[in-house]
């Protein structure tokens, strides 16, 4: 979201003649767009500005902005504590940064962190700052009204709103005629897409359905879905197109339904457990991902073994996996306490960090043997002479690179593999 969130930020400010460049001595502005999902992404940004603050003591003219989550959340206080920012814009208030900036310019500070009902950027074409040219985000919706009991998002993203289908379907189709084969339609609760305007109604099924007809050579993913969303209707649109790609993200934050609940996320591990039989009879062959928090307000050694648990019942292909850690303003944080020690946060996150590398290397171990459509993304980092890319279960595969160019759809025969990575040939 962040990587889409920039590439706006960059069409606005290249509309007004501003020029990006990789390099940081030729910048004369530097925006660094932020996270403040945990603390320690707020932290490494502070370290961060700590770096642009001994920079703009050797370059006076350069001036330093934050932009995102963080700015909103901190609001003028983010210029209090970090002598170095003259700027402060929220996720809604990018269509103001020229406007700030020339008030930058004449030795003010700039800050607008307003949220909107309406904003979704729909009209601005993101300049793509990827450099691989294969594959692209395109924001569908953004904010969130579900307000889990740990999360910052609803605070500094605001309330959920749909972005017009029609500017969605034409930044895929433009993405198409340039050569792109992949596109992650992204939003914080993605199926819960609604769009609305009088008697014209568009669910997230209609929309993969009108995204997945493009062009049967342009693959769709799709970020991040919250399993109240989940719906049979969605599974089975997914069934019928081949391109919308075979991997579900399915954050599950926990396995004990008593977590769950004080979590506030609205379903429990048997409601879970259901989509994801669900998934299993629709898309039979998909992979599953997810979420997962370690040491939640309260969380007994019980409840964390039912997370356990529930991760070996799925069988998760990957996941991303997090200590908890308590943001103010959050209902958690109002209303309960911190009470898990670090320690044990620690240890527990360990655990689920050991299961999931087992999990993850049996699910590429299943794939060794098989022959698989790869899409070519780039060269490898690790040698020229290889090429990466994606099966569409999400699952990284390198290969020789012979004569394919990154774009390009190549059946590789899988021989070996880590718990990350396949590895194999070209057939
Ligand atoms: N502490 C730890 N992890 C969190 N996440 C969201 N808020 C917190 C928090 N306060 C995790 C959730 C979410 C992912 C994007 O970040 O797992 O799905
Ligand atoms: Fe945060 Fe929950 Fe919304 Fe996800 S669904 S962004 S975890 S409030």
């Amino acid at each position: 979201m962040n990587v889409v969130d920039s590439e706006v930020v960059a069409a606005i400010l290249q509309q007004h003649h501003f020029e990006v460049t990789e390099s940081l001595d030729e910048a004369d502005l530097v925006l660094v767009n932020t996270c403040s999902i945990r603390d320690n992404a707020e932290q490494r940004i502070r370290a961060r500005l700590k770096e642009f603050k001994k920079l703009k003591q050797q370059k006076e003219h350069l001036s330093v902005g934050v932009v995102g989550c963080m700015a909103e959340r901190l609001k003028e206080k983010l210029m209090e504590e970090e002598a170095v920012v003259d700027l402060v814009v929220g996720p809604d208030a990018y269509r103001e940064l020229p406007a700030l900036l020339e008030r930058v310019e004449q030795g003010e500070k700039g800050i607008n962190t307003l949220l909107s009902r309406v904003e979704t950027y729909a009209d601005i074409e993101p300049v793509r700052m990827d450099q691989n040219r294969v594959t692209a985000f395109v924001s569908i919706m953004r904010g969130c009204d579900n307000y889990c009991a740990y999360c910052v998002v609803p605070g500094t993203r605001g309330h959920e709103r749909s972005r017009e289908p029609g500017s969605i379907l034409e930044e895929v189709a433009s993405l198409a005629a340039r050569g792109y084969r992949e596109v992650t339609l992204l939003g914080q609760n993605v199926n819960s897409y609604r769009y609305q305007e009088r008697e014209h109604r568009v669910s997230f099924e209609k929309l993969l359905e009108q995204v997945a007809t493009i062009d049967p050579l342009m693959r769709v993913r799709f970020a991040t879905s919250h399993p109240k969303d989940m719906s049979d209707e969605l599974l089975k649109v997914m069934a019928q197109y081949p391109n919308l790609c075979r991997a579900i993200h399915l954050p599950v934050q926990s396995g004990s339904s008593s977590v769950l609940h004080r979590m506030k996320r609205r379903y429990t591990r048997e409601h879970y457990m259901e989509r994801i039989e669900a998934i299993r009879k629709y898309l039979p062959e998909a992979s599953v991902s997810t979420d997962i928090i370690a040491g939640f307000c309260g969380e007994t050694e019980a409840e964390h073994l039912e997370t356990l648990s529930l991760m070996e019942w799925v069988g998760y292909d990957f996941a991303y996996m997090f200590k908890y850690s308590e943001r103010p303003g959050t209902l958690a944080a109002r209303k309960y306490e911190d009470d898990i020690p670090e320690r044990i946060k620690g240890k527990r996150l360990n655990e689920i960090i050991q299961l999931q590398n087992r999990l993850s290397l049996e699910s590429k171990e299943k794939e060794v043997g098989r022959t698989v459509e790869v899409l070519a993304e780039g060269v490898s980092k690790k040698s020229s002479e290889q090429l990466y890319g994606r099966t569409s279960q999400n699952k990284v595969v390198v290969f020789p690179r012979a004569s394919y160019a990154p774009g390009t759809y190549v059946r590789v025969k899988i021989e070996r593999c880590t718990s990350a990575t396949l590895i194999g040939s070209p057939v």
